[in-house]
């Protein structure tokens, strides 16, 4: 996984057939995008359950690119192991989901995966000064986690542009989750978001039997935000 600032769609197999994870994951990876995106969720942290290490190692051998894997979930602790035993390559943990996200953060290193800090849309920025020297990746929720097809809130593009300052030349990605379109991944990427998760948008219209809607919905997403960054089409 070497590190650049181009354009990553990274498709939520939340919005997958939950019967068919294989073949969904070679769809989406045949058809282009750049990471798979696994949504953890414990109905506590969040008001929704989904899956957990055994459904990541069970879908792990169909990745061949990268297992993007967001915990929703609290505690974290007691689960990294698990979950890169299971294959995540990164792991990001809630800012939100304890009192010590420091030591969580080095727990994932620790466990040889790389380490990302998700922040809710109500979360301010100021505590990532103090941690960015330990995260591969920060993701901004542009909605509050939890589920699906939500509205995205506009509000955390500031958020975003001020964390791509802070960032400066540090090999950290920007990664936005959720709402995302082609209308809102151009305001994302020109506010300097690298990695653009997106669920319903992606899958919306296709299937395993017409992959080729996946590919069109990749790619649209993927021509608007790198049109918005002024990078090549
Ligand atoms: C929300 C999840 C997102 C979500 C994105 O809690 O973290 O990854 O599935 O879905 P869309 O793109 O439909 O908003
Ligand atoms: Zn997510």
């Amino acid at each position: 996984m070497s590190f650049t600032r181009s354009i990553k769609i990274a498709p939520s197999i939340l919005s997958a057939d939950f019967a068919n994870f294989g073949a969904e994951i070679r769809a989406i990876e045949a058809e282009g995008c750049d990471w798979v995106h696994v949504d953890v969720m414990d109905g506590h942290f969040v008001p929704n359950l989904t899956f957990g290490p055994p459904l990541c190692a069970a879908i792990r051998p169909h990745i061949k690119t990268v297992m993007d894997v967001h915990l929703m979930i609290s505690p974290v602790d007691p689960y990294i192991d698990a979950f890169a035993q299971a294959g995540a390559d990164v792991l990001t943990a809630h800012l939100e989901a304890g009192p010590h996200i420091h030591r969580t953060l080095q727990a994932i290193r620790g466990a040889g995966c790389k380490a990302g800090l998700a922040l809710n849309p109500g979360t301010g920025i100021d505590a990532v000064e103090h941690l960015l020297d330990m995260v591969d990746l920060i993701c901004v929720m542009t909605v509050n986690p939890g589920f699906g097809g939500q509205k995205f809130i506009h509000s955390q593009i500031d958020k975003v542009k001020r964390l791509r300052a802070m960032i400066g030349d540090r090999p950290i990605h920007i990664e936005i989750d959720g709402g995302i379109t082609t209308q809102t991944a151009p305001l994302m990427a020109a506010a300097g978001a690298d990695v653009l998760v997106a669920g319903s948008a992606v899958f919306k219209g296709g299937s395993v039997d017409n992959p080729g809607v996946y590919g069109e919905n990749i790619r649209a997403i993927r021509r608007a935000a790198e049109a918005a960054t002024g990078a090549m089409a």
